[in-house]
């Protein structure tokens, strides 16, 4: 590519535009574990990218700033709070180079919709800047610095399916013959706040006296599902530990499920710390009627369908 002289191979500086696709991520699974002492809870998730994108395009600049459009403009802060900034700065510190870019960000993410909208702009960040700035990073390197930024970003750095351990930021790629998942998003009007739905989580375990051990759950179910290659078996096999917790805090995503549910879904879940709520179809046709049926409800601001899995972010 351009990045390239023709005689070496030392990545050089990109003279730009950068264009990068991010997914969005749903767990097909997400067991957690208790609270541990660095005020993150121990996890066994499989994670899973569908085809909801967000696009970052970097511009060399004399400095760094950040523009958007789409989902959250005007409520997302675009200073040096945005995790999109702080990437590009933990990169270029890591690297010793100035943090010098012009990053524009398109967003169809919605923001604290539990689909892991920030991590995604993180991750499509360290792979925009590092090909502006040709540091020549390997995926592995940039989910190193990733993790610090966010739980998901080495997921959404690698994407596909993936087992996610420690507080998720271990990533291993799960080797399976490719199926395509169909999927119908519920997008909910207005997001929540992912520790508030980690503490509910512990105020509700707390409050089941007397308060049994808390248990880990494993993913061999999910993944002996998936080996089957039927809809209707991994619908069985789809849960969330931070569903009760999130319908604690929402009870109106009760009726979201219920509508999903009588709109003809095989399965149902509430994604990552919600609100957003995904529903399981046997084939695209099928997730177009679910969609249908689901908007009809009236129960959530929007509906999409997605297909999964999808690579992680990468250079369009
Ligand atoms: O890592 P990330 O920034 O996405 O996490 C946001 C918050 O969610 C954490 O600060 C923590 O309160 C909670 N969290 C958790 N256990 C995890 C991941 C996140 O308690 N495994």
């Amino acid at each position: 590519t351009e990045a390239w002289g023709p005689d070496d191979d030392e990545p050089r500086p990109h003279r730009g535009p950068v264009k990068v696709r991010v997914p969005a991520k749903i767990n097909l699974h997400l067991g957690v574990g208790p609270l541990r002492p660095d005020g993150y809870h121990e996890l066994n998730t499989v994670y899973h990218a569908i085809s909801l994108f967000d696009e970052l395009t970097a511009r060399r600049g004399d400095t760094l700033t950040l523009t958007m459009e789409g989902e959250g403009t005007g409520e997302l802060a675009l200073d040096e709070s945005n995790l999109i900034i702080r990437a590009a700065r933990a990169l270029a510190a890591r690297r010793q180079v100035p943090a010098f870019a012009r990053l524009h960000l398109r967003k169809s993410i919605p923001l604290a919709g539990g689909l892991a909208g920030g991590s995604a702009d993180a991750a499509a960040t360290l792979i925009a800047c590092d090909l502006l700035w040709g540091l020549g990073m390997s995926r592995d390197e940039l989910a190193e610095v990733g993790a610090e930024l966010g739980s998901d970003v080495p997921f959404l750095l690698h994407g596909g399916t993936a087992l996610g351990t420690g507080h998720g930021e271990a990533v291993s790629p799960i080797l399976a013959r490719p199926t395509v998942w169909h999927w119908v998003v519920a997008i909910a009007d207005g997001g929540l706040s992912t520790p508030a739905v980690y503490r509910e989580l512990d105020r509700l375990r707390a409050a089941d006296q007397p308060a049994p051990p808390v248990p880990l759950g494993g993913t061999d179910r999910l993944m002996a599902a998936m080996r089957q290659r039927d809809p209707e078996v991994l619908g069985e096999a789809l849960g969330n530990d931070l569903q009760a917790a999130a319908l604690s805090l929402r009870p109106q995503l009760a009726d979201v499920l219920k509508a999903g549910h009588e709109a003809g879904a095989l399965a149902g879940l509430v994604s990552g710390s919600g609100p957003t709520c995904v529903f399981l179809a046997a084939d695209a046709a099928h997730a177009q009627e679910v969609a249908d049926g689901l908007s009809a409800a009236r129960v959530c601001r929007a509906v999409v369908t997605a297909r999964g899995p999808q690579p992680g972010a990468r250079v369009t």
